[in-house]
């Protein structure tokens, strides 16, 4: 499946880890170390994970049509919370959409003053470098600014953000961990379910209504609400999208998806074997929206929107932008491209409501 082999630095760093952990090392410290070991990991390799030549293609990657319907949305928080017209946006890939994004933002006359980017990822800073190099008012930042005003953009970081495994067994629940040999291979383990994961899958139970039945496997992010809420923490005025791929609560942990979410991808095939490549191949796993939110108003946020990605690239004018790009295409192949890329953003069976637009605010809208 893989076209690159693992790093065997890495390897040894993760068996490293499972001795450490006693044998058994939580699937979310694996996932961790194989997608962000400094230098080591999947998206710190020097091959584009992004894209046609990736492993992987997100909405920004498909071409301009996303970046301009968010454009859009970014001009109508800016109006609406009576925002500088500065937007920071976390993990941003090859630079794609912040470049989309900033063109189609000038074509509105509304330029953004400022677009500061948080990659973790020394590989992706510097592809993104490269597509924005004529871009004067983006810069990167280290860390989270301490506060901010604006607009925070985030298109499938949280999917990225490592997940802990479980599985309901008769005698009670199992954490899911990694044990294994560079040499051997890493697999799968069952362990006693620590107290932090117990109470998480009975919260999850009580917000249901309902018990997990026995053999139901699925997924929690410890990650998560941590990365939401420090993100909330330094919003002093403004919003917060998320792009991604999801459910709320109910749909995520539906008694049809009794296997979990997790999936790897690998030169555009999907598969469920995490151990199959480590750091050659992503991981990622569907976001629980209801505990991006709860985290967000945990922090003084309100929720400002949320809907289906189409729901959402519709009402930003996703068909002007569709027509307009048309218009500037000469060739048929050009028109048909464009229509496929819309299909791909706004149809059930491709983005359109797997994916789903979360937005998150703090302070007053002006027409309040
Ligand atoms: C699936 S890629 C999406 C890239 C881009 N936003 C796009 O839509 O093409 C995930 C991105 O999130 C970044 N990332 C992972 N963990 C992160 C974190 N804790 N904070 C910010 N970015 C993170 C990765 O380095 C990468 O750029």
């Amino acid at each position: 499946m893989s076209a690159l082999p693992s790093d065997p630095a890495l390897l040894a760093r993760v068996e490293t880890a499972i001795a450490s952990a006693g044998g058994a090392l939580p699937f979310a410290d694996y996932m961790q170390l194989v997608l962000n070991e400094p230098g080591l990991g999947y998206y710190h390799r020097r091959e584009t994970p992004i894209g046609p030549r990736g492993d992987f293609t997100t909405a920004p990657e498909l071409g301009a049509l996303f970046a301009t319907a968010l454009a859009r949305a970014v001009g109508a928080l800016q109006d609406e919370f009576e925002l500088p017209a500065q937007v920071l946006e976390l993990g941003a890939g090859s630079g794609a959409l912040a470049a989309d994004l900033l063109a189609a933002c000038r074509r509105f006359g509304r330029p953004q003053a400022a677009y500061a980017i948080l990659e973790p990822s020394a590989a992706l800073a510097a592809d993104q470098r490269e597509c924005l190099s004529e871009e004067a008012a983006v810069g990167w930042l280290n860390q989270l600014p301490e506060v901010f005003r604006g607009v925070v953009l985030a298109n499938e970081v949280l999917d990225a953000l490592p997940v802990d495994c479980f599985v309901v067994r008769e005698a009670g629940l199992r954490q899911r961990a990694v044990t294994g040999t560079a040499s051997e291979g890493f697999r799968w383990v069952e362990i006693p379910a620590p107290p932090t994961l117990a109470r998480r899958v009975a919260g999850i139970e009580e917000a249901l209504g309902r018990k997990l039945p026995p053999g139901y496997a699925s997924e929690w992010s410890p990650w998560l609400g941590p990365f939401v809420r420090s993100v909330a923490a330094r919003l002093e005025h403004g919003a917060i999208l998320f792009a991604d791929y999801g459910y709320e609560r109910r749909d995520y942990y539906h008694p049809e998806r009794s296997q979990g979410t997790l999936v790897c991808h690998s030169r555009h095939r999907a598969h469920d074997d995490p151990f199959h490549a480590p750091g050659a191949e992503d991981i990622s796993a569907w976001v629980d929206f209801d505990a991006v939110a709860e985290a967000a108003l945990a922090a003084g946020l309100t929720v400002h929107t949320f809907a289906t990605q189409t729901q959402f690239l519709m009402q930003h004018g996703l068909l002007e932008a569709l027509a307009a790009a048309q218009q500037d295409s000469t060739s048929t192949a050009a028109h048909l491209a464009l229509v496929r890329e819309a299909e791909r953003l706004l149809l059930p069976g491709e983005m359109g409501t797997r994916f789903k637009v979360l937005i998150l605010a703090r302070g007053r809208s002006a027409a309040a």
